[in-house]
């Protein structure tokens, strides 16, 4: 005991008074926070479109997103021709009721909240005047990314590609 205690007190000495406990914690720490910032940037998109098929372990409200996703490129795409968007109300049904990977999400007050926020949004597209369907459609890509800020912000950058320029 003795003569581990003496071999630590100069190799503590050794390193000017840095022990090694506290390097070990800071590189620990460090590798901490990159496998946390990996882990949060992949949210949400591990099984993303690299199969287009789908997964089996994708849920009923990860392929009901594929499909908004697709729906909501068509709008865009709609919006910058100058064309207008019709949406049938009952395709915004499944946001509610689909299955989440997370099953927590499901009963969440915060969820239908953006949920129902988006859904004004998108039937907003429905009687907005031409002069104003690029600034009401660039709010619904708003409300997309509100609700995926508090629940799934992988995508993130991804839905921020829907946006289009106004004023045009
Ligand atoms: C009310 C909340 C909410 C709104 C609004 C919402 N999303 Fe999502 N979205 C989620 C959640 C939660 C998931 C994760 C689903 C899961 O893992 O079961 C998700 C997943 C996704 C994914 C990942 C799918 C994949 O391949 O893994 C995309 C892309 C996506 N959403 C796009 C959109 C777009 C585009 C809109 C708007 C047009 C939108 N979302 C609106 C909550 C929302």
């Amino acid at each position: 005991m003795l003569v581990t205690e003496a071999l630590w007190v100069k190799f503590k000495i050794g390193h000017l008074g840095k022990t090694p406990t506290f390097a070990l914690m800071k590189y620990l720490l460090v590798l901490a926070f990159g496998v946390l910032v990996v882990a949060c940037g992949q949210q949400c998109e591990k099984h993303s479109s690299s199969s287009p098929a789908g997964n089996p372990a994708d849920s009923e409200l990860t392929l009901y997103m594929r499909h908004l996703e697709k729906q909501a490129q068509a709008w865009r795409d709609a919006v910058a021709n100058g064309g207008t968007v019709a949406v049938q109300p009952e395709m915004l049904d499944s946001l509610f009721t689909a299955v989440p990977t997370d099953g927590k999400i499901g009963d969440s007050v915060l969820f239908s909240n953006f949920g129902l926020a988006f859904k004004q949004e998108v039937l907003a597209l429905n009687t907005s005047t031409p002069q104003d369907l690029s600034s009401h459609y660039n709010l619904m890509v708003t409300a997309c990314v509100n609700c995926h800020r508090n629940f799934c912000p992988g995508p993130i950058k991804r839905i921020e590609k829907l946006r289009v320029s106004e004023g045009i």
